[in-house]
């Protein structure tokens, strides 16, 4: 009997990947079919975050009504994997008694296993150990769903930025033999994938100490596979931006213009109480030199407001560092006190209406910021690879710029997902571009 699966994913793309995978492993265990809706499913996951408050208490609402379909349908098996059941482990069960299964981001390769044993015992199942990277070696091979795809480097992160759980939840830096992703990655271009992003954390950490590979050589050796005409990364911590690295963007032209590299704030006092392990200054001398090369580069970011202490004088630090940078976009988040975290014993004295009078001062600013960089690419050719119909109007394509810019336009005729194409931007929306093909 084929089993529906449902599953509901919060928090950032490693979780949207992690889902991914989480579908591949149960499907080389049983005949298996994913769905929208869970009410058809058999079995529902939830791929949890909690890196905010907000998120993590979402599970738990998603949950309740989980268990009222259990109450239907007794052998609705109901899982909860990524952060929060890291954090959490027995405790989900205490709470929600009617959870199956518990599994943390290292150990969903084990979920067959984990549903098996809850079925034969009776009792939920509880894994969430860091059994380093064997979670690969029990992957199986990927999935393309058309041309691009992601590809896991490195698992963890060992910053330990004060405000931040994902250390505690993911565990330390490991990063996978560079011979697997290569390996991977030539699989996946066999299959028709032209695009790749690498995936972590901090991808820039990567090392591979056993073939004297650093994330830098990765970039190069990733460039040479055939059929791969264009490589991203995500996220890069600005700590470990090298030289080295700065460099590659010079040289290797499949590289896409376009980084994410979070900055939280711009004030040194804050920096340092994060324990970020960098200045404003260090910061904008990497955007500096990033940009001398590679010209047309865009860069997001992510912030942090309100930090316990920040005054008006480091937000308008955060304000200029903007100013400075030009960001073609951003995410930006309150900060939200993590249990376990040691930002989280700091005495805090900004009320919660002045951390969202700032918030949004600094969103304006970077939408602000995101319509020009749009309206600056009017004009302008661009070759984008198109990755499937537009989501609005499925008469027309969508392909991505290599600075990470959607445009949508109406083929001309032989234009097919996976091609690269070159268009001319006609106009600039907020959060996208329209082209035609030239
Ligand atoms: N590895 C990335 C880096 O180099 O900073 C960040 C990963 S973190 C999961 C994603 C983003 O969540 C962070 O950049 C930060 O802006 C935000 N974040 C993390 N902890 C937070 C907290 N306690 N409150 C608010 N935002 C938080
Ligand atoms: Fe979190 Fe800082 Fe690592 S934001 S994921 S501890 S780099």
């Amino acid at each position: 009997m084929t089993r529906k699966l449902y599953i509901r994913t919060f928090g950032c793309q490693m979780n949207e990947y992690d889902s991914a995978k989480m579908v591949d492993i149960l499907g080389a265990s049983e005949p298996i079919e994913t769905t929208e809706q869970p009410e058809d499913a058999d079995i529902i996951l939830f791929n949890t975050c909690s890196v905010r408050e907000k998120a993590q208490e979402k599970v738990f609402s998603d949950l309740g009504r989980a268990r009222d379909l259990k109450a239907i349908k007794p052998n609705l098996i109901i899982g909860v994997g990524g952060c929060v059941a890291s954090q959490e482990g027995e405790a989900i069960v205490r709470r929600a008694p009617y959870v199956d299964v518990v599994f943390g981001p290292q150990t969903l390769h084990r979920l067959p296993d984990l549903i098996n044993a809850r079925q034969d015992t009776g009792r939920p199942q509880v894994d969430i150990s860091f059994p380093e990277i064997e979670k690969f070696d029990h992957l199986p091979a990927p999935r393309v769903e058309g041309p691009t795809a992601f590809v896991s480097i490195i698992e963890g992160c060992s910053k330990y930025c004060s405000f931040c759980v994902v250390p505690y939840t993911r565990g330390t830096e490991v990063s996978r033999p560079s011979i697997d992703v290569l390996t991977e990655i030539a699989e996946l271009a066999q299959q028709g994938v032209r695009e790749v992003t690498l995936l972590g954390q901090n991808v820039n950490a990567f090392i591979d100490a056993h073939a004297s590979i650093d994330f830098t050589g990765l970039l190069e050796l990733v460039c040479e596979v055939p059929g791969i005409e264009r490589v991203r990364f995500t996220t890069s911590h600005p700590k470990e931006f090298s030289a080295r690295l700065i460099e590659a963007f010079a040289r290797l032209p499949k590289l896409a213009s376009y980084v994410h590299l979070p900055v939280q704030s711009g004030s040194d006092r804050i920096l340092a109480a994060m324990k970020r392990g960098y200045t404003a200054l260090e910061y904008k001398s990497i955007i500096r030199r990033l940009r001398a090369a590679r010209p047309d580069v865009a860069i997001s970011s992510d912030f942090i407001v309100g930090f316990p202490g920040e005054t008006e004088e480091d937000f308008e630090a955060t304000m200029r560092l903007i100013d400075d940078c030009g960001f073609e976009s951003a995410y930006s988040f309150i900060y939200s006190p993590r249990p376990g975290t040691p930002a989280a014993d700091l005495p805090d004295a900004v009320s919660a209406e002045e951390k969202l009078a700032r918030l949004q001062r600094l969103q304006a600013r970077i939408d602000q910021n995101s319509r020009q960089l749009g309206e600056s690419m009017q004009g302008s050719e661009q070759i984008v690879l198109i990755e499937g119909p537009a989501r609005k109007n499925p008469q027309e394509l969508m392909g991505r710029t290599s600075n990470n810019w959607v445009v949508n336009f109406a083929p001309s005729s032989q234009e097919a997902v996976g091609d690269f194409v070159q268009l001319r931007i006609e106009a600039a929306l907020p959060h996208s571009l329209r082209g035609a093909p030239l």
